[in-house]
């Protein structure tokens, strides 16, 4: 009898193992395309729904014919194509939006992104209020407060299944290390605090290997300013989407370990933190140990040196300006 229901248990798990709808909304995009079809590639998804307010049932068919086992679809861009891509969904990644354009700055595009994700953020507190919920859509130090204040209005908010994918900025930074010190960026794990634009993103080189780094002005700025050598580079089509595609993926594989009862997975992204809520900001990066539940611990920043005492100083100032703006947004557009 116990060994029947152990096995029935171990049935179970490694069934539900398999089945993790994955939705991306704005698939069709510059990001979309690329994240879609890394997610297709990954064993751990066995759904991935696809919407976009166009294009998402081209892409989707696309995808379909690549020979891994998970199954694809693209929805038609109404509201019951949004959701039925919902339903049932345990990962939702959001890249839906604008993106910038030479001169721009992610704060630019608040006009246009903040409805898109309100409204998408509707859609998912109605559909699929138990999910993990990625946003990738800048600016995302506005954008996640947009989804808490939408996910708390519908009374369904769960701090610890919301998060501001900010995966590029420690890719970035680990990429740029490598680069300067002839090293596998594998082996260069930077932590990056804050925020996700300019200088909210706080780079910690004093608690890599190579702490001498958080001296070194051009890198730190590189790493914040990151995506604007992107933007110069397509001038005027967009900015960075492959890289971003890589980071939307690597978080979202992160997650998925997580779910299914990997210990000590460790990312950092922009959650609903305790860290500086005494000073009124709500949300910040840092970096975060997952489980299944979402958020499983927020870890603290930790030691700092001078220079990125002054950095994060600078940080929290315009990190609380952005947060209210969401929040605004939503009390006057609800
Ligand atoms: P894109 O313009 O190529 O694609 C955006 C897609 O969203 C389009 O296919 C569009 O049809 C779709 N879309 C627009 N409104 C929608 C709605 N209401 N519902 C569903 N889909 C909708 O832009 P790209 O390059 O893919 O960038 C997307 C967003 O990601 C931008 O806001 C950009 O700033 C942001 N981004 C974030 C990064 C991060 O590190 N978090 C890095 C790079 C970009």
């Amino acid at each position: 009898m116990f060994a029947a229901s152990r096995i029935q248990t171990r049935a179970f798990s490694a069934s539900a193992r398999q089945l993790t709808k994955v939705s991306v909304l704005g698939a069709a995009g510059g990001i979309g395309q690329p994240l879609s079809l890394l997610l297709k590639l990954n064993p751990r998804v066995s759904e991935l729904a696809l919407y976009d307010i166009r294009g998402a049932p081209g892409v989707g068919a696309d995808l379909s014919h690549i020979n891994t086992k998970s199954t694809v679809k693209g929805y038609e861009p109404t509201a019951s194509g949004l959701a039925d891509a919902l339903k049932g969904s345990e990962i939702v990644l959001i890249p839906a939006g604008v993106p910038r354009k030479p001169g721009m700055t992610r704060d630019d595009l608040f006009n246009t992104n903040a409805s898109i994700v309100r409204d998408l953020a509707k859609a998912c507190a109605e559909s699929c209020p138990e999910a993990n919920i990625l946003v990738i859509s800048n600016p995302v130090n506005s954008t996640v407060p947009i989804v808490s204040e939408i996910f708390k209005k519908a009374g369904v908010y769960n701090p610890k299944r919301l998060f501001g994918v900010t995966t590029l900025d420690v890719v970035r930074a680990s990429r740029f290390v490598s680069e300067i010190k002839g090293t596998d960026p594998k082996d260069e794990n930077i932590t990056v605090v804050g925020g996700h634009s300019g200088v909210t993103i706080v780079p910690l080189f004093s608690q890599s290997k190579h702490p001498e780094l958080s001296k070194n002005e051009q890198l730190i700025h590189r790493v914040q300013f990151g995506g604007d050598e992107v933007v110069k580079a397509k001038d005027g089509a967009g900015s960075a989407t492959l890289s971003m595609a890589m980071a939307g993926a690597r978080m979202a594989e992160s997650l998925l370990r997580a779910a299914q009862g990997e210990k000590g997975v460790i990312e950092p992204t922009f959650v609903d933190s305790p860290l500086y809520k005494d000073q009124g900001i709500d949300f910040f990066a840092s970096k975060v140990e997952l489980g299944p539940n979402g958020v499983e611990k927020i870890y603290p920043v930790g030691p700092v040196d001078e220079v990125e005492q002054k950095l994060l100083d600078a940080c929290l100032v315009d990190l609380k300006k952005n947060i209210q703006k969401g929040k605004d947004f939503v009390a006057a557009n609800p």
